[in-house]
């Protein structure tokens, strides 16, 4: 099966700062991959070159055949921390239409067809007697669902997530992973995580980078941690502290 995502010795560096070092990874339709790698080791600027929101300095990265900046509708992200305004007046709903907007005709009215979409994602997520709840009442577990749920509105066929369970408490995290599996196969999916265990139990390829990119079966991670080869502890605290540190 062609790959629906195929980098080849792509490079990125922020002015002089080399992040993303000559790396090269297919992807096939429907697979599940997840991203792990130390704090700072390029794993949400490998998403976003994934966007396009980035260029690389030098190599190739072609989606559904396509650069980046050309494929992007098809693509969802849930971003790795977003801070809204509590106060901000939006329902669960009206966020999660929010994912519709690139489906809007020039004269910008929401379909019943719009609707429809964000009422069955929030369905998937669990959220649908929330609807007309405010979104800045939701617990975090919560709102991270209906973050999936706006991504999901927009029926992509390419799902990035970078961290999504980074910020909640582990039932919301095993909430979030059930919906991730039930997407499986539905989508193909990007996950960057800091959770080995869920990266090992819930993906078919997981790609480790730190600069460099290795591509490791789920079933060798553990045996390649073991070997020492990368040295910093994923460890959730960590991924928090960064969360609320560096992700502007
Ligand atoms: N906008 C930016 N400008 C300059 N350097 C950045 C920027 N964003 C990230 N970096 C640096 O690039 C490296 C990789 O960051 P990032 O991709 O966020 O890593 P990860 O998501 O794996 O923690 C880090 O050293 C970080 O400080
Ligand atoms: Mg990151």
């Amino acid at each position: 099966m062609e790959p629906i995502i195929s980098l080849k010795n792509v490079c990125f560096a922020y002015q002089d700062d080399q992040v993303i070092k000559d790396v090269s990874f297919d992807i096939a339709p429907g697979e599940f991959v997840g991203i792990i790698g130390p704090n700072g080791g390029g794993k949400t600027t490998l998403l976003k070159l994934l966007m396009g929101f980035l260029k690389p300095s030098t190599g190739n990265i072609s989606i559904f055949g396509s650069a980046p900046t050309i494929a992007r509708q098809p693509i969802a992200y849930v971003p790795q921390s977003v801070r809204f305004d509590k106060q901000f007046p939006i329902s669960v709903l009206e966020l999660v239409m929010g994912g519709r907007l690139s489906h809007l005709p020039w004269y910008g009215m929401f379909s019943r067809e719009d609707k429809q979409a964000a009422l069955s994602a929030l369905e998937r997520v669990g959220l649908l007697e929330f609807q007309h709840r405010s979104f800045g009442n939701l617990s975090g577990g919560q709102a991270q669902r209906a973050l999936i749920a706006r991504a999901l509105a927009s029926n992509p066929r390419l799902l990035l997530l970078d961290e999504p369970t980074a910020s909640v408490d582990n039932q919301a995290e095993a909430d979030i992973y059930n919906i991730l599996k039930g997407l499986r196969g539905v989508m193909t999916i990007v996950m960057v995580t800091h959770n080995l265990q869920a990266a090992i139990e819930l993906v078919e390829k997981v790609v480790c980078v730190q600069q460099s990119a290795t591509v490791l079966k789920p079933q060798q991670v553990c045996e390649h941690f073991a070997l020492g080869l990368y040295h910093t502890p994923l460890l959730k605290s960590a991924a928090k502290s960064e969360t609320m540190g560096s992700s502007s």
